[in-house]
């Protein structure tokens, strides 16, 4: 296998990874506020949810056709994405964007790198990730402006989350 293709089955698989765990966290979240009554949080993380469904199936599909199989640690991704979400739900809306704040700064920089990988490689892939990191800021600042930062015991919590997602990308690029 030749060196852009390893580059780019490791972006897809870790990148497929990474959205499928967006997802599930927005999930989780979801059903919480959803139990809770809480329209306005249910709603405002449904909308992160659709960027991320668009992203999640950009990298399912180019999986498929590339013929890339998913990481190993998809299940147990997926599981703990959803626990992740339930539990920072459970904490309180702040908490809950925490979460978002806390995920969306690595997964920015972590596109930054992959964004700066691809120049000359794939401009199509480049171009993809581009939006998609955009997606990402964009889901960061919402979540600050909806005042994660006033959460109880915000930075324990976000160094938590910060140091779950880069172990979960760095498995996800490995296993
Ligand atoms: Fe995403
Ligand atoms: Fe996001």
């Amino acid at each position: 296998m030749n060196v852009k293709e390893n580059i780019l089955k490791k972006i897809i698989r870790v990148d497929q990874a990474g959205e499928l765990g967006a997802q599930q966290i927005y999930q989780g979240q979801k059903m919480i506020f959803k139990l809770q009554k809480n329209k306005k949080d249910f709603d405002q993380i449904s909308k992160m949810a659709v960027d991320e469904k668009e992203h999640l199936d950009f990298f399912d599909n180019i999986a498929k056709e590339k013929k890339i199989r998913p990481t190993k640690l998809k299940g147990l991704f997926g599981l703990g994405a959803y626990a992740m979400g339930v539990g920072t739900a459970l904490m309180g809306p702040k908490a809950a964007y925490v979460c978002t704040e806390a995920v969306e700064e690595i997964i920015e920089k972590h596109y930054q790198k992959q964004i700066d990988q691809l120049e000359g490689v794939d401009e199509e892939l480049r171009k993809k990730l581009v939006k998609f990191r955009d997606d990402e800021v964009e889901h960061k600042n919402t979540a600050i402006d909806e005042g994660s930062r006033e959460a109880f015991g915000y930075s324990i919590l976000r160094k938590t989350i910060n140091e779950t997602t880069k172990a979960a990308i760095f498995l996800a690029e490995r296993i």
